[in-house]
């Protein structure tokens, strides 16, 4: 009875060691930077084939990772009408003078769209522009050259399609927002602007005679 009891003793410090021992092990994949190889259990999740930027394929007869566009296909998430993509005609040989049809609809409506552009226009563009498209803001209060006002006939007259491709692109010392304001908000923005130019062109009055 004793020795068995004994002997379990044993069995079960053992197993302690053990467990003690493996806890240490995995314990030791952890944290700081070893100069030790990993300990990696499942190797296969850690080392997969992948294709590697600018890599080489024995899979393709051009033997490049990197593939093009199959012609004619799109990202899902771009936009397919190439005239609201750009703001140029289809045949890319002019801007669009107004704002694509189809931006309006889709945005719920012209007075949802400028709605949908003021918020916008407040967001990203008085910081340099000011609040009525002036020039005169914030940052050019602490010291950055006055960006041109929007109440000049130069840019009054401007295409719609070319104010949106200033957005889009940039235009000397101003910065694209491509990436950051998607392509609807950018057209809602254009909308604004010319509000925002009515607002500030008002005809003046005929003197009484
Ligand atoms: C970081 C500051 C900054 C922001 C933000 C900014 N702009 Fe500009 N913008 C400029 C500057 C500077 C110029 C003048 C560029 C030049 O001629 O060097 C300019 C020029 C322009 C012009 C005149 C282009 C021309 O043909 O002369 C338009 C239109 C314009 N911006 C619209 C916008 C709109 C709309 C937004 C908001 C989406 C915006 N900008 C955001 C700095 C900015």
């Amino acid at each position: 009875m004793k020795k068995l009891f004994l002997l379990r003793a044993s069995l079960s410090h053992a197993a302690g060691v053990a467990l003690a021992g493996s806890l240490a092990l995995l314990s030791a994949c952890r944290g700081g930077p070893s100069e030790e190889t990993p300990v990696v259990p499942i190797r296969n999740m850690y080392d997969q084939d992948r294709y590697e930027d600018q890599g080489r394929s024995p899979f393709f007869a051009d033997h490049r990772m990197m593939r093009p566009h199959v012609d004619g296909t799109i990202a899902r998430e771009m936009e397919n009408d190439p005239v609201v993509a750009s703001g140029r005609l289809e045949d890319d040989s002019a801007y669009v003078l107004e704002v694509p049809q189809i931006v309006v609809s889709r945005k719920g409506g012209m007075d949802a769209l400028l709605h949908r552009g003021q918020d916008r226009y407040n967001i990203y563009c008085t910081p340099c522009h000011g609040s009525t498209g002036d020039g005169q803001s914030m940052v050019v209060a602490r010291g950055m050259l006055a960006p041109p006002t929007y109440h000049q006939d130069r840019i009054r007259h401007m295409p719609d399609g070319q104010l949106f491709a200033t957005i889009t692109n940039g235009i000397r010392n101003m910065p694209g927002y491509y990436a950051q304001i998607p392509i609807d908000d950018r057209w809602a923005i254009v909308s604004y602007v010319r509000a925002l130019q009515v607002s500030q062109a008002a005809v003046p009055q005929e003197a009484p005679q």
